[in-house]
């Protein structure tokens, strides 16, 4: 089972479109998968119109195990999709990975526990550097990372490199994209250039801005599986790069 996650220190860049998005594209292209929504907000299984994590004894887990994901999936209304649901416990995950032992590894050994049920997890994560997401660096075979074509947003993605590289990571597993983006602006376009030329590594797809994708929240399920409009499209073609990148069997 190959581990993609959908990750960026910032909120609102668009981590759970993506996740969404491409783990409905991986299911209906005939991928057993798995999205795994590690926020407390809960949105990804919002969107799919799944029932929030039962109450999990987050205070007494020694560690984190298949057991546990066994008893909290849920099939989707989706072909080949699963998810394993949030819920507002997770708040605490961080806490509690401090206590235990090999804490950067526990989130691999629990997906580990799993993988024979799966080919692809998609992982739809918080905000943030901590220690979960030094979890989700190791686990992942890839970092999927939304970049608003904007200063801020640029300095956000040049720190995430800049923490591989000082905790010794793989750097090659940090694959970004450019979300948002309105190309009316010169701004976003002077940015998306500069940033393709010092990092190569940015997909050739770019997710617009677009009401189409704000619009996911009301109808509750992924936009490409009801839309053909252009921010639908720019997802499928995202999706297409990022298995072609990515060999998942
Ligand atoms: N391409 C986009 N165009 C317009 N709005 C977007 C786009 N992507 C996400 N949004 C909206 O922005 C907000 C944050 O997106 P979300 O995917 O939840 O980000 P994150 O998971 O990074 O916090 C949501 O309200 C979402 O509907
Ligand atoms: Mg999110």
């Amino acid at each position: 089972m190959k581990i993609l996650s959908c990750y960026s220190i910032k909120g609102g860049v668009g981590k759970t479109a993506l996740a969404v998005n491409l783990a409905y594209q991986l299911g209906t292209r005939g991928f057993r998968t798995l999205l795994v929504d590690l926020d407390p907000q809960g949105a990804a299984g919002f969107y799919l119109r799944v029932a929030p994590a039962r109450d999990f004894p987050i205070e007494e887990l020694k560690s984190l195990t298949g057991t546990w994901v066994r008893a909290n999936l849920r099939e989707s209304d989706f072909p080949g999709l699963h998810i394993l649901p949030s819920s507002l416990a997770y708040r605490h995950l961080d806490n509690r990975l401090s206590g235990m032992k090999k804490s950067r590894k526990q989130l691999q050994w629990m997906l580990e526990e799993i993988e024979d049920g799966y080919d692809v997890a998609v992982l739809d994560c918080p905000p943030n550097i901590t220690l979960l997401s030094e979890n989700i660096f190791r686990a992942s075979r890839a970092v999927l990372v939304p970049v608003i074509p904007t200063p801020l947003s640029s300095r956000t993605f040049d720190q995430l490199c800049g923490f591989f590289g000082d905790e010794d990571l793989d750097t090659t597993k940090i694959q970004p994209f450019f979300s948002m983006v309105q190309s009316r602006k010169g701004l976003h376009r002077s940015e998306m250039e500069s940033l393709r030329s010092s990092h190569p590594s940015f997909y050739r797809a770019c997710i617009p801005f677009s009401v189409d994708v704000e619009a996911m929240g009301a109808r509750r399920a992924p936009l490409t599986s009801y839309s053909r409009g252009t921010a639908a499209r720019a997802f499928v073609e995202l999706s297409t790069e990022i298995i072609d990148r990515n060999p998942l069997r």
